[in-house]
């Protein structure tokens, strides 16, 4: 049977997260099986306006399954944000026959995709790969998973040391604009308090980390602290706990990025597999311009303009569990 669709290319673009290599083998290995041939973009958009691309083989993706980051590179690309440099990027898709693109990334990476597929009538796929979980259509995004866990893991660590010590430990977390990673991790290691930016009441949930007496029954506290919950971050919100309560012994800990490294975890492996297939799955259906998602376990379309301009929020239970589970 002749599709339309005889070459796709594919890149990771934006913050790296695990499981992107999961995905771009189960394209790989999906598009060979529908007789579609896979070109590699090498550095996200950066290589289809440089031209770094080279077709990809069922074996070149061996043994990537288990690997964080990614093999094809990434990068932000400020040159994809303008005309001349998409028309570059289109002269060179051109060039190496790719009829459509899958994109692996965060909403940057939709937006790009979005612009790019209208401008030059392109068929685009985009799948949620992102450690902040803040695209609004699937329930979680690629490398979420593992980021929640390797948080976890290091929060328990932390938690021993601050018990010795009877401290205040103030953990910066990462999320952009999103606090999931933060309420998330917060519940998974039983915090004291969460500052996250959806609940805007920043000033209130600093009020709270200092407690008021709140915690008198326990010698140690860990606290939570999204990186852009508070301007300045965990080290802003240790200068305010340290001014309103000399007596308390605080430490600061920034995870960094080591929230977007590993080997990922099942769930990220097995998510990252169903969307890579689906998006093959989705060109075979001539869909363009859209995000695959996961929803109740379903494999869900969404429309990248969608995906990019709905704010997805944060579950009210989620948020009120925190607040129960602190005492
Ligand atoms: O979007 C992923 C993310 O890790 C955010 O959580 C964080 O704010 C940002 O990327 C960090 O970006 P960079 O790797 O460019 O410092």
């Amino acid at each position: 049977m002749e599709y339309a669709i005889k070459c796709v290319g594919v890149l990771t673009s934006g913050g790296d997260s695990p499981a992107m290599n999961a995905a771009i083998r189960a394209v790989v290995r999906a598009g060979i099986s529908n007789g579609i041939c896979v070109k590699g973009i090498y550095r996200g958009y950066s290589g289809l306006i440089d031209g770094e691309i080279r077709e990809l083989s069922s074996q070149d993706v061996s043994g990537i399954i288990q690997r964080g980051g990614t093999i094809l590179k990434s990068s932000r690309c400020p040159a994809f944000q303008t005309p001349e440099g998409r028309k570059q990027a289109y002269d060179n898709m051109q060039k190496e026959g790719i009829d459509a693109l899958i994109v692996i990334g965060g909403d940057g990476t939709f937006t790009g995709a979005r612009v790019f597929s209208q401008e030059y009538n392109i068929p685009v796929i985009g799948l949620p790969g992102t450690i902040d979980n803040d695209l609004w259509g699937t329930d979680v995004t690629i490398g979420y998973d593992t980021s929640l866990n390797t948080i976890m893991e290091c929060v328990d660590k932390l938690r021993d040391t601050a018990t010795s010590h009877e401290r205040v430990f103030l953990v910066e977390i990462m999320g952009r604009d999103a606090g999931f990673l933060t309420l998330n991790a917060a519940i998974a290691v039983g915090a004291e308090v969460a500052i996250i930016p959806e609940r805007t009441a920043v000033a209130e949930q600093i009020e709270e980390a200092i407690g008021q007496g709140k915690r008198k029954s326990k010698n140690s506290s860990i606290v939570l602290v999204q990186e852009h919950a508070v301007e300045g971050g965990a080290q802003t919100v240790a200068k305010i706990l340290e001014k309103a309560h000399p007596e308390y012994n605080t430490r600061v800990t920034i995870l960094g990025h080591l929230q977007r490294g590993g080997s990922p975890t099942a769930q990220d492996r097995i998510l990252a597999s169903r969307l890579g297939v689906a998006a093959i799955q989705a060109l075979l259906e001539e869909q363009r311009s859209i995000m695959i998602g996961v929803q109740n376990d379903e494999i869900v379309y969404v429309p990248l303009s969608k995906a990019i301009s709905t704010k997805k929020d944060i579950k009210a239970d989620k948020w009120t569990a925190m607040q129960i589970l602190s005492i």
